[in-house]
């Protein structure tokens, strides 16, 4: 019995000494709406740089905006990265974040900055990246359906049950598509528009990414997606391009907020601070496979990522389509005229 105890207590001692810098950190939970990879990998190297345990949840962006509202005042969270930034702009607005300034703050693209400002120092820029088309080119040329170029395409009956694309309620890049497509051609040409669509698209998928990897296995000939999750699929070897749209195209800042009420505060703010260094911005790319604009200065493009630059980007007006008012009507606007048709 004796010896025992003995053991046991030695055994504790051990399993403690194997981790003392952790025991010592203490913990952090996150939630994370990039890619699952890129979570993983921010996670696990985040806990090796600083001793500090992650607990991490994924999960898309309005999935997790709905998330932090049901949990209100006790956020089961303490900070949230990646992500579209409308959402992290309505969490802000409704006091669901804290405003905080990072000394790394001066390390980033004025992008990054100005979605924090607007977010009165509540959320910041991690990302950028642009809303476009991704193809199958395999299964198009198989099919004989010349590839989209513009908008105005993807009306058309040669794509009839062909495309797919997010569902807003849980998607943050869903959003991002009909906010661009209203500030493109005014709101009710764009909810006309997304009707006249409807029958070319198969399904609105619970996450943003899930369309770019059916086009990926050959599922649907075309996506409405975020460009750089394109390239992603590209580089892992499917048949997969992509265009950015001839009328122009919208593009989201990635962000991240603390939560209010974080019970980690001290470890929020050093993941934070982490997160905007350039080792854990090249994460993205060199751990993830992601192709973002990175907002730190000093992280470089990934190879193969598509240039902002050299795009044809709107205005995208962050402040109007980020206030959480107009985000929920568009979305149910969206749920009755376009979500609710039959097929
Ligand atoms: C992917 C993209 C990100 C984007 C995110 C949004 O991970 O690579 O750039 O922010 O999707 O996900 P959601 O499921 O909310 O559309």
């Amino acid at each position: 019995m004796r010896t025992k105890i003995v053991a046991a207590t030695l055994a504790g001692a051990l399993a403690g000494l194997a981790a003392p810098e952790a025991a010592a950190q203490g913990t952090l939970n996150l939630y994370c709406s990039v890619q699952v990879e890129w979570c993983q990998a921010i996670a696990t190297n985040f806990q090796r740089d600083s001793g500090i345990r992650v607990n991490m949840t994924q999960r898309g962006s309005g999935e997790t905006l709905a998330a932090i509202r049901a949990e209100g005042q006790n956020p089961r969270a303490d900070v949230w990265f990646g992500g579209t930034g409308d959402p992290h702009l309505a969490a802000a607005e409704e006091n669901l974040s804290q405003a905080y300034e990072s000394a790394n703050n001066a390390l980033l693209h004025p992008w990054a900055l100005t979605q924090w400002r607007q977010s009165n120092q509540r959320a910041i820029g991690v990302y950028a990246g642009a809303v476009g088309f991704g193809f199958n080119t395999e299964l198009l040329a198989r099919k004989g359906i010349e590839p989209p170029r513009c908008w105005a395409d993807l009306t058309q009956a040669r794509f009839r049950g062909e495309i797919q694309m997010a569902n807003p309620n849980s998607s943050g890049t869903a959003y991002v598509i009909i906010a661009t497509l209203v500030q493109l051609m005014g709101e009710d040409p764009a909810f006309a528009f997304m009707r006249q669509m409807h029958p070319n698209v198969n399904s609105y998928t619970r996450s943003g990414t899930a369309p770019i990897k059916a086009v990926a296995r050959g599922e649907t000939g075309v996506s409405l997606s975020f460009v750089h999750d394109a390239v992603t699929e590209r580089n892992a070897g499917f048949p997969v391009s992509y265009a950015t749209p001839c009328e122009g195209t919208g593009y989201e800042i990635g962000s991240m907020s603390i939560l209010r009420g974080a019970r980690n505060l001290t470890q929020a703010r050093r993941f934070y601070d982490w997160a905007l260094t350039e080792p854990a911005q090249r994460l993205g790319f060199e751990a993830g496979g992601q192709l973002q604009q990175p907002s730190n200065r000093s992280a470089p493009l990934p190879p193969n990522a598509p240039d902002l630059s050299a795009m044809r980007l709107i205005e995208y007006d962050f402040a109007r389509y980020g206030r959480a008012a107009e985000r929920r009507r568009l979305i149910e606007r969206w749920d009755r005229e376009v979500g609710a048709l039959p097929r």
